[in-house]
């Protein structure tokens, strides 16, 4: 029996300036798996309508993401980039899937409690049903793997459970039509038209906190604009955030246990070791019992010196609005097929007429 085709889908929202937790935790990423996997990297404007409906700048923040992955280097011919809205049938299946989740699991998730905060009656629909859109868009390519930051875990196990529960009430319309792949889910054997995805969520900067206190993600809504490093950013700032990186009197320590209750230290270390591409051992190996005062003119250079060409291609990029759009474009008539030709065995399945 067939299997899954290995492709790596992921989505990042238009609202706000990109940071060094999007950075490390998604983007940079998403170039490394270019070289492994077909990949479809997708800017989510649905998505980014959940929590603020009228948005001035969307077009030109759904423009920046774009350039911004360009920029770090995804190739858009190999591969595919486009905007989300372009391709209508992830609002489609979204539908579905709406009607597969339970309002049960949606309530359980954590962003929702986050972002609805004390008045949820009062939050939108959209917002409670965020996930399931989500796992439409992944789902609609039937990608295998998602690449994203720890934030995003407890949305992709609701997406295998959408999955699961999809192949599970289909399995034996799925069977009739031998469009299913085999698989077995507990004792059972079943036949299944959705991947159970994997997340990729790996490394040493799968959660970057907030400069200002470790105890906090690094986030694009915080206040403070010394919270975090956005990709935009020139030497000067990034030296000065740096220097200004809340710590604690301690030198480094050598060792990964001496890490423990030092949250801002291990957000300090994780980043360096992101950037440099190790270890965080091995970043203590050279640090260790050397103060902040010295670690952080380390740290400042390393930023500037993997973050500054990107935001200087990044501005170039942006510069060219009709590259950018002619992308976009293009992305979106390629993720359309596709994501079409998973909707007609869809409907085919759930028994919708199509033509
Ligand atoms: P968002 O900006 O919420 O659309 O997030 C885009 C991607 O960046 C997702 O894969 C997130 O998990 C990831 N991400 C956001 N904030 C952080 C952070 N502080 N640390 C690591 N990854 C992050
Ligand atoms: N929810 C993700 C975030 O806030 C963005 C997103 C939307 C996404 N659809 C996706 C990520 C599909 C991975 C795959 O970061």
């Amino acid at each position: 029996m067939s299997s899954f085709k290995p492709l790596v889908f992921s989505g990042v929202q238009p609202t706000g300036n990109l940071h060094l937790g999007n950075y490390l935790g998604a983007i940079r990423k998403f170039v490394a798996l270019q070289e492994s996997h077909d990949c479809i990297y997708c800017v989510v404007d649905l998505h980014s309508i959940t929590a603020q409906l009228v948005h001035d700048d969307l077009p030109s923040q759904t423009r920046s993401i774009t350039a911004a992955f360009l920029a770090a280097g995804i190739d858009p011919e190999k591969h595919i980039v486009f905007n989300q809205a372009r391709v209508p049938q992830h609002a489609e299946l979204a539908w579905i899937f709406n009607c597969v989740a339970r309002i049960g699991w949606m309530n359980r998730m954590t962003q929702f409690k986050d972002k609805a905060g004390k008045d949820r009656e009062n939050a939108s629909l959209g917002l409670l049903a965020y996930p399931s859109l989500m796992a439409a868009d992944i789902l609609v390519y039937r990608a295998t793997h998602v690449p994203v930051g720890d934030d995003q875990k407890q949305h992709l196990e609701l997406t295998r459970d959408i999955a699961a529960k999809f192949n599970n009430d289909f399995s034996r319309r799925i069977g009739e039509l031998g469009i299913g792949v085999e698989m077995t889910m507990g004792d059972e054997t079943l036949n299944g038209f959705f991947p159970l995805t994997e997340p990729l969520i790996e490394g040493p900067a799968t959660r970057v906190m907030s400069l200002r206190d470790g105890t906090k993600k690094m986030s694009k809504s915080d206040p403070s604009d010394l919270s975090r490093i956005n990709l935009t950013d020139d030497a000067d700032a990034i030296a000065k955030k740096i220097k200004k990186a809340k710590t604690d009197p301690e030198p480094l320590p050598s060792e990964l246990a001496g890490l423990k209750d030092r949250p801002e230290a291990e957000n300090l270390v994780g980043i360096y070791a992101a950037l440099a591409e190790t270890s965080r051992e091995a970043v203590m190996a050279e640090f260790g019992g050397r103060q902040f005062s010295a670690f952080k003119p380390a740290l400042a250079e390393l930023a500037v010196e993997k973050l500054a060409p990107v935001a200087a291609e990044m501005r170039r990029i942006s510069a060219d609005r009709a590259y950018v759009d002619a992308v976009l474009r293009d992305g979106g008539e390629r993720a359309g097929a596709l994501a079409e030709a998973t909707m007609k065995q869809v409907r085919e399945i759930v028994g919708l007429l199509d033509d």
